[in-house]
This record gives C-alpha cells, structure tokens and sequence, in this order.
C-alpha cells in the first residue's frame, strides 16, 4: 500500500487545481458588440421605455424565461439585490416573520432585515441539506409572511410540498436558487414553483456574469414590485397605479448591458455546461459509492441535482478518523475539500445585534452536518475532467484504506 502524503509519500494529484473558466469566444464577442453599441446601460428611473432596461437586459429576461418556461424575469445585479427585492415584493414589513434556513449564504437570512423583518431559522433535512418541511409547518404563525427555501448545492428542496403549504398558509414561497439553474423537482424547473425565484449569476455559479442575478416569477403583480424594486420605483407608483405599493422603496438593481450580454452567451451554453457538472457530479458518487461512513449525496426520486457543489456525508465513528483528520489527509493528497460548509448562520453577530430566532425547535441537523458530518468538493470551482474525478474518487478510497493507520498516527500524535 502506497504511503500517505500527509505522512510523505507521492500525492495522488500534484497538479493544483485550476479555477473553472465558462468564459469563451462568444462571451467575447458579445461584450464588444455591446461596448461598441455605446449603450452600457439602458435604464432611467422614471416612466418610459428607459423604466425596463436597454436592448440586452430585456433579451436577457426573455429568453431567460423562456428557457424556464416561466411568465416573467426580472435581471437584477445580484442575488442578493434579488432577494431583497423579493421580499420586498411580497411586502415584508416591520416584525413580518421570515422562515429561512440556517445552512445557506448569509444573504438569504439578512435579506428580511432589510424591511425590519425577522428571520426564523428552521433546519435542515439531512438528505439534501434543505428545509425540512415538517419544521417549517411548526414554525408558521400569524406573523409569518413569508418561506425562503434554498435549493443548496443544487439540489431542489421539498418545493411542491412547501408551495402547498405557503398556499394553504396564504404566505409566500421564496426560492433561493442561486445554487440551482436547471434542477428539477418532478420535471419542473427549480426558481419557478416558489411565487418568487432567485437566480445568481457570479463568479462561483454555472453561469455566471461576474456579478448578477436573475428574478422569476409567474404572478404579473409580482413581476412589477419588482421591477419597481429594482429601479427607483418611488417615482413610478402613481404612473403604474400601485395603490398598495405607495410605500415601497426603490433601489438601484439594475444589471449593466455588458452583464447581460455575457449573460445571454452564457444561458446559451447554460445546458451544456450544466449537463457536464451534473455528469461529472454522478460520477465521483459512483467512484466514492460502497465505503461505509461515506455517503455520496443523494438525489431524491423525481429529481435532478445540478451539483453546485458534491455534497458527502461523513460518519466519523464508521470511518474511526476524525473528520479534519480526513480532510487533513485528502488536502495533502491535493484535493481542496471543505469541511462543513458555513457555521449556522445564527451564530453570526447580526443575527445577535438583530431580532432573529428560533422555529420552536433547535437546528441539531445542521449543527451537525456544520461539525461533523458534511464535506464538500466544489464541483462548479474547478476545471475537472472524468481523469481527475476518477484521481479523486481513487485517493477517497486511498485515504479510506489507510484509516486504520491514520486512527492510530493521530491518537498518537
Ligand atoms: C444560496 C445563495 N444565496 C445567495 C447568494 C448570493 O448571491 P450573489 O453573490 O449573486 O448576491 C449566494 C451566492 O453565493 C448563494 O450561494
């Protein structure tokens, strides 16, 4: 048996990984067609055609709701952006509850606070990291305005179910799907079975304009909080006649032409790329299946993961190696790994200085994954081929069959 690279021996990958690059030729091209029109932004914040964008953030929105089969899209520069205005189209208000999970980017649970609401962490199911619907059904009272549900790592959570129950509720169902383009739940696009979608199109994600993110929705009232949301609405409200929207805040949303033109090559090769991380996601499951105390994610019946990220469990007690110890060794192996994603967003300050709580019950799901049991390979980070996901695959079992070893070292260590 080989040695360890933590204890000297060759890694099994001496290359570094590189970052993955999705920006190509038509990108290019279509940056410098944009530059040369001379409009890098179409928009004016007052009536008129200037209130919807230029030319290629309004393709943009069409054909991305074409591809989503969804009525309306709404381009904004982030997801962030998109989930505050989300919120603020559903009219959360001073004390409104906002159920959120606690194992997600912190722009999920902050976005309530910015209409003085008050986020409601639920857990997670272990399964797919994602809400855990029994939780949010005890966590719903009458100041409940709204449900965030994350699809994380590009995995749908229980949308028809929680849809269900927002409906009999009479609140709404806010996807956070920035993680998730063209996953599925029972053949439907995720983004599209919550009232409101969230897509982010930065660096990190499928496709990606740099910085962007993308609203769906299939409710035209909807559509129009947030277009007015998205620019400084303030000034439109008497025109649109929005008479329960005299409130609302307008803010500076807006998506730039040169984004939205890379953002049209990108939703061009959205599926193909897509295709390939779903692929390459498959296959270190596969590669990785069958070694106790591992388990590869799972995808639940009806659904398509779109692997933003491969997310393993890992039982520590099976393996008999702590969990860092692990990642210790895969590291020197070279393979980037993380273990546990975020801490429970809870745990940060804001949520302290901040009125937020607790559903009526803790989080020990996510505490747990957190702490102990989930690791994560960036799928979407890295340029990959089937060679190195096999390389990876082959040092997973490598490790695993020095655990013994790796057990003893450390104790003794
Ligand atoms: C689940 C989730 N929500 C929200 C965001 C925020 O996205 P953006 O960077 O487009 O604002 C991210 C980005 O990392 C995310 O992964």
């Amino acid at each position: 048996m080989s040695t360890l690279a933590l204890f000297g021996g060759k890694p099994e990958i001496s290359v570094p990984f590189a970052t993955y690059n999705r920006i190509g030729t038509t990108e290019r091209e279509a940056v410098l067609e944009t530059l040369e029109s001379g409009i890098l932004s179409g928009y004016v914040g007052a009536p008129g055609p200037g209130f919807n964008g230029g030319p290629k953030v309004q393709e943009l929105e069409a054909r991305w709701a074409d591809t989503f089969h969804i009525s309306h899209a709404v381009a904004v520069n982030s997801a962030t952006s998109g989930l505050f205005a989300a919120l603020g189209a559903c009219g959360v208000g001073p004390g409104d509850e906002v159920i959120v999970p606690p194992y997600t980017m912190s722009a999920t649970a902050v976005a309530p606070f910015v209409y003085g609401g008050v986020p409601v962490f639920v857990d997670i199911e272990p399964e797919s990291f994602c809400l855990d619907v029994e939780r949010v059904r005890d966590a719903i009272t009458n100041r409940t305005k709204a449900i965030i549900a994350v699809n994380l790592f590009g995995h749908p959570a229980r949308l028809a179910e929680l849809r269900a129950l927002a409906d009999a509720r009479g609140i709404y169902l806010v996807e956070d799907n920035s993680q998730a383009p063209l996953a599925t739940e029972n053949g439907v696009f995720t983004g599209t079975i919550g009232h409101i979608g969230v897509f982010s199109l930065n660096r990190h994600k499928h496709i990606q304009t740099g910085e962007g993110g993308i609203c769906t929705t299939n409710d035209g009232d909807l559509a129009l909080r947030l277009k007015l949301i998205r620019n400084h609405g303030e000034n439109l409200i008497e025109h649109h006649n929005v008479p329960t929207a005299q409130d609302l805040i307008g803010f500076n949303y807006r998506l730039t032409e040169l984004s939205a033109a890379v953002g049209l090559a990108q939703l061009e090769r959205a599926t193909e790329i897509v295709d390939e991380r779903e692929a390459l996601g498959h296959r270190l499951s596969a590669g990785v299946s069958g070694l106790p105390g591992l388990t590869p994610p799972q995808v639940r019946t009806g659904c398509r993961h779109t692997f933003y990220a491969w997310p393993l469990r890992y039982d520590a007690d099976a393996v008999g190696v702590p969990r860092s110890v692990f990642l210790r060794a895969m590291a020197a192996e070279g393979v980037p790994l993380d273990g546990g994603y975020v801490a429970p967003l809870y745990r940060l300050p804001i949520f302290k200085a901040r009125k937020s709580r607790h559903g009526p019950h803790e989080c020990p799901v996510t505490e747990r994954m957190h702490e102990h049991e989930e690791i994560g390979f960036g799928i979407c980070a890295f340029e990959l081929s089937e060679t190195l996901i096999d390389q990876i695959a082959t040092t997973f079992h490598k490790i695993y069959e020095h655990r013994i070893e790796l057990a003893e070292r450390y104790t003794r260590a």
